[in-house]
């Protein structure tokens, strides 16, 4: 009996030794908690903190200054690019502050082919593939429709809306007298990848870089991209026929742009070629055609970080 007492006074002791360390376990965790956050706030509030939060506030004041406070006025300034636009203005003391934003938005600061991304936007009328934004190997647009041979040439295929499109633009220039067609539209990667390294064998990459997009970077491959000829010439003097200048005119109202306009070799990355149209939609291209302006510069200013999807519901 004497020793089941013993035992069971042992066990409680035990016990309370027990919860006794947990308990000073429990103490010190709070304590070290209480001590990490009221050490974080010290440090935060320190006076070398605070100089060193306003010094940053300071340099980028400063540097806002010297963009002059353009943030203010325009909704596609982007922050993140602070440094980049200060460089590129440091280096193109010609341009306005507003070229500055829009051309580093582009990309122009770096090279053609670097700091290059996937394009978001796959499958909508208004994605933009160019030397910056590549579309995917294995990447095939939803719904490529033949064009009617009517106005192309056999094999043709395009997106369906921008084949609808298309067509009614060729049967309303035919009313006007004048013969549009497609003769190269919808190209696949692997299709694109033949075409560019026969380019490159035939006149070096340097040159065919001018005038071919690499494989995924053409926005062929969006099958969104015609290049038309009049039926007669070559069509790499389309410029000349005066099925070109009826297209100036009329191209916009089908939703379709002159994709790589001669003023705008720079932020294109392409020669001009009066043969190659994109198809965007009628409220796009209206709006491009108006201001004179860059499919880039359309996409950098009202795409882009603009939550464009979502405020839209277009294709
Ligand atoms: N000729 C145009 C630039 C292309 O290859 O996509
Ligand atoms: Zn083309």
């Amino acid at each position: 009996m004497i020793e089941l007492g013993d035992n069971m006074a042992k066990k409680k002791k035990k016990k309370l030794k027990l919860k006794k360390k947990n308990f000073a376990i429990f103490l010190l965790c709070i304590t070290l908690i209480i001590g990490s956050i009221s050490y974080g706030i010290y440090i935060l509030s320190s006076p070398h903190a605070k100089k060193t939060k306003e010094m940053n506030n300071t340099k980028e004041e400063i540097k806002l200054q010297q963009l002059n406070h353009i943030e203010k006025k325009i909704d596609y300034f982007n922050n993140d690019y602070l440094d980049r636009y200060i460089d590129y203005k440091n280096k193109n003391k010609d341009l306005s502050i507003k070229d500055i934003i829009i051309e580093v938005n582009i990309g122009l600061d770096n090279d053609y082919y670097t700091n290059t991304k996937e394009t978001p936007y796959l499958n909508k009328s208004y994605i933009l593939v160019n030397k910056y934004n590549y579309l995917p190997e294995d990447y095939v647009p939803k719904n490529l429709e033949p064009i009617s041979e009517e106005y192309a040439r056999s094999g043709m295929q395009l997106v369906n809306y921008a084949k609808e499109a298309f067509e009614s633009l060729a049967t309303d220039a035919k009313k006007d007298g004048m013969t549009i067609v497609a003769m190269s539209s919808y190209r696949s990667y692997q299709y694109q990848e033949n075409l560019y390294n026969r380019y490159v064998q035939e006149d070096g990459k340097e040159a065919a870089d001018t005038y071919s997009g690499r494989p995924g970077f053409s926005e062929h491959q969006s099958g969104l991209a015609v290049d038309v000829y009049n039926g007669e010439k070559d069509y790499t003097d389309f410029e000349e026929t005066e099925e070109f200048e009826w297209m100036q005119e009329n191209a916009y109202k089908y939703g379709f742009i002159l994709r790589f306009p001669k003023e705008k070799t720079k932020q294109t990355g392409y020669q001009y070629e009066s043969w190659h149209y994109r198809y965007v939609g009628k409220e796009i291209a209206t709006y491009i055609h108006e201001k004179k302006i860059s499919y880039e510069e359309y996409y950098v200013t009202k795409i882009e970080n603009q939550q464009y999807e979502k405020t839209t519901n277009k294709t």
